[in-house]
C-alpha cells in the first residue's frame, strides 16, 4: 500500500489531513507534529513520499538523512523554496512538488487590510481609545482612494491586492519585469521602479526572494520616494532593508509600515515569547511603533488556504509517488 508520512502536522491542519484521507482509503497517511531534521528523518522510514512545511531550512544533512529511509519525493505545503539545499537535492535525486497557488486573496486581502489600517492611523486610534482617550484630533486618516497604489509584481497574488485597492476607489500603477499582457493593454505598467517608487503613495510588493530583490528597499529606493509613503511586505523578508525603514520612519518620510514577513523571522515568528526575554530589540522597537503594524508572517493563515495547501500538497505526493508527471513541480537544480 503507498504510504505518505507528513512532517509538522498542526493541529488546524488535521481537519483537512483527515478530509484527504477519507477520499484516499487506498493511501496509508502517517504523520507527526515534528519538523523535518535529520534526527527526525527516521520517523518516514518505510513511506513512498513526504510532505512537509517548516521555515527552518532543509539542509544538506536533512537531505541527505531522508533519502538514507528510502525517501526522495518530497511535497511542500507552502510555496517558498528559498530555504531548499537546491544542490544536495538535485546531487540526490530529489523530486519536490510546492503549491504555488493555495489563495491569492488570503495575502492580498491581508495586504489591503493592513494597508488601510495603516492609513486610518488605526493602530494610534485604538491605543488612544484603549487608554480611554476618545479625542479625535490629531489622529486623522487618509482615503484609500485618494492614493496612487503601487505594485511591484503583477503575478497571482499582486492582481488580486490590485483590484481589491481598486475596488476602493484607489488608482493602481505597477511593475513587474514579466508583464501580464492583459494589465499591460489596460495601461497599468509603469516602466521602471524608480518610476513607481516617485509616484506611489502607497508600495507593496508582491515578488518573490531571488538575489536580484534582496533589499529592493533601501536608503536609496527610500529617498526616491514620495514624502509620507506607505511601504508593505507581506512578500518575504530579505525583500526590505530593516535598517533603512527604521531610518526612514525615525526621519518621518515612511508614513507607516505594514511588516507580515521580517529578515530575522525564523526561529522568532510562531513562536510564543511571553513571560521570555526577546531576541529580537530591532523588532521590538518595530512592534511598539504606532505606525508599523507586524504580524508574524500570517497573511497565509486562512481556513481556506490552509485547506488548500494540505489537500494539494498530498495530492502532488500522490503523483509524485505514483511517477505520474506532477502538476506543480519545483525546478531541482543547483
Ligand atoms: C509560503 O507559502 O511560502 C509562505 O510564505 C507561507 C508560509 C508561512 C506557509
Amino acid at each position: 500500500m503507498t504510504k505518505i508520512f507528513a512532517y509538522a502536522i498542526r493541529e488546524d491542519e488535521k481537519p483537512f489531513l483527515k478530509e484527504w484521507e477519507d477520499a484516499h482509503k487506498d493511501v496509508e497517511v502517517e504523520y507527526t507534529d515534528k519538523l523535518l531534521t535529520p534526527e527526525t528523518a527516521a520517523l518516514a522510514k518505510g513511506a513512498d513520499g513526504v510532505v512537509v512545511y517548516q521555515q527552518l531550512d532543509y539542509t544538506a544533512e536533512t537531505l541527505q538523512a531522508l533519502a538514507d529511509n528510502g525517501i526522495t519525493k518530497m511535497s511542500l505545503r507552502n510555496v517558498g523554496v528559498d530555504n531548499i539545499d537546491m544542490a544536495k537535492a538535485k546531487e540526490l535525486g530529489f523530486q519536490i512538488t510546492n503549491v504555488p497557488v493555495y489563495s491569492p486573496d488570503a495575502i492580498a486581502e491581508h495586504a489591503a487590510i493592513q494597508a488601510a489600517r495603516i492609513l486610518r492611523q488605526d493602530k494610534r486610534m485604538d491605543e488612544k481609545v484603549a487608554r480611554h482617550d476618545l479625542r479625535w484630533a490629531p489622529t486623522i486618516g487618509r482615503e484609500v482612494r485618494d492614493q496612487v497604489v503601487g505594485v511591484v509584481g503583477t503575478g497571482h497574488i499582486g492582481q488580486v491586492f490590485m483590484k481589491i485597492m481598486e475596488g476602493f476607489g484607489a488608482k493602481v500603477i505597477a511593475y513587474d519585469i514579466f508583464k501580464n499582457p492583459e494589465l499591460e493593454k489596460k495601461g497599468y505598467y509603469v516602466d521602471s521602479l524608480d518610476d513607481l517608487y516617485k509616484q506611489a503613495d502607497v508600495i507593496s510588493l508582491h515578488v518573490p526572494d531571488v538575489p536580484a530583490n534582496v533589499h529592493m528597499i533601501n536608503d536609496k529606493s527610500i529617498a526616491e520616494m514620495k514624502q509620507d509613503v506607505v511601504i508593505v511586505n507581506v512578500s518575504r523578508g530579505p525583500l526590505v532593508d530593516t535598517d533603512a525603514i527604521i531610518r526612514g520612519l525615525d526621519s518621518g518620510k515612511v508614513f507607516g509600515y505594514v511588516m507580515d514577513v521580517y529578515e530575522g523571522e525564523v526561529g522568532v515568528f510562531n513562536e510564543d515569547w511571553e513571560g521570555k526575554e526577546f531576541p529580537d530589540a530591532r523588532l521590538a522597537d518595530l512592534i511598539a511603533r504606532p505606525n508599523v503594524l507586524v504580524t508574524p508572517h500570517t497573511a497565509f493563515y486562512t481556513t481556506h488556504a490552509v485547506r488548500n495547501m494540505v489537500v494539494k500538497a498530498f495530492d502532488n505526493n500522490l503523483e509524485l509517488v505514483e511517477g505520474k508527471e506532477a502538476e506543480t513541480p519545483v525546478k531541482v537544480e543547483g
